[in-house]
């Protein structure tokens, strides 16, 4: 009945941010690998929670990309943005990946979906630490940084570590050191062990995970059973405050988990 299915919930949720070291865990039902539409219910319920959660007046909301943001950012609406002016931007620069699950492009769909504004940053992939450091003080690129390190909302994805090294067009040399260390998540283009060790840090511009200690709302969005251990791994190094979406097959995977 629904009472026991409540209470079930409520009580996962409880166990698994006691698992996690984090505040708050929202679990919803099935399983993202294997149903399109659980995915979009994490983006109804992001919706829900923005909404309980921000303040009137002004919000600098960063995301990063990925496929799941991609999908939630299509399940956001208009009453997110009455009485308050939010602005999307883009957590990190210069991402390789394909043009619709850039962080560019999360933002500005989460921004044409809720009719707010958003700011793009458009770098190349591979750039040197040098170049890296100089288009940091371009005006254009600076002008979105300030912008983005004045977040008070943080929306991220986290990521299976072998995929993201896929996807993200790493060198060969990259990839053997993701390997050798046994990298198993991805965030904000640092990569974790099991136990949440740094394993490689992709050179970019933008968000660190450092960062977030100091942003007031920090929401993880990630589920399906493939993303369990990404999940925990990622999560020993979370700033408490964070709040998980995720669903019943991560969850139930991870809490069986040693
Ligand atoms: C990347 C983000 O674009 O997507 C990562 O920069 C994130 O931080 C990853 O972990 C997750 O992707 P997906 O496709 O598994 O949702």
């Amino acid at each position: 009945d629904v009472l026991a299915d409540y209470q079930g919930t409520a009580l996962l949720e409880k166990q698994l941010s006691k698992r996690l070291g984090i505040s708050r865990c929202i679990v919803l039902p099935g399983n993202a690998d294997k149903q399109y539409r659980v995915v979009d219910s994490f983006g109804r319920r992001l919706n829900q929670l923005l909404g309980t959660l921000l303040p009137t007046g002004q919000s600098m909301i960063s995301v990063t990309g990925g496929s799941t943001l991609a999908q939630v950012a299509r399940n956001l609406s208009p009453d997110l943005s009455k009485n308050r002016q939010l602005v999307f931007l883009p957590a990190r620069g210069g991402v390789g990946e394909s043009v619709t699950i850039q962080a560019n492009s999360v933002c500005a769909e989460m921004a044409l979906r809720t009719q707010s504004q958003y700011r793009a940053m458009y770098l190349p992939e591979d750039i040197s630490e040098k170049s890296f450091e100089s288009l940091q003080k371009e005006t254009s690129i600076k002008s979105v940084l300030d912008l983005i390190y004045r977040s008070n909302v943080v929306i991220h994805s986290i990521g299976t570590a072998s995929v993201m090294a896929e996807r993200r067009n790493l060198s060969q040399k990259e990839q053997e050191l993701i390997d050798s260390g046994r990298a198993v998540s991805e965030a904000f283009g640092d990569f974790f062990d099991k136990s949440g060790n740094l394993v490689y840090k992709v050179p970019r511009i933008g968000l660190h995970v450092r960062d977030l200690d100091k942003i007031e709302y920090v929401i993880a969005i990630a589920g399906g059973e493939s993303k369990a251990n990404a999940i925990q791994s990622y999560m020993n190094n979370a700033p408490h405050h964070t709040i998980l979406i995720t669903d019943e097959a991560a969850s139930k995977l991870i809490l069986r988990d040693n």
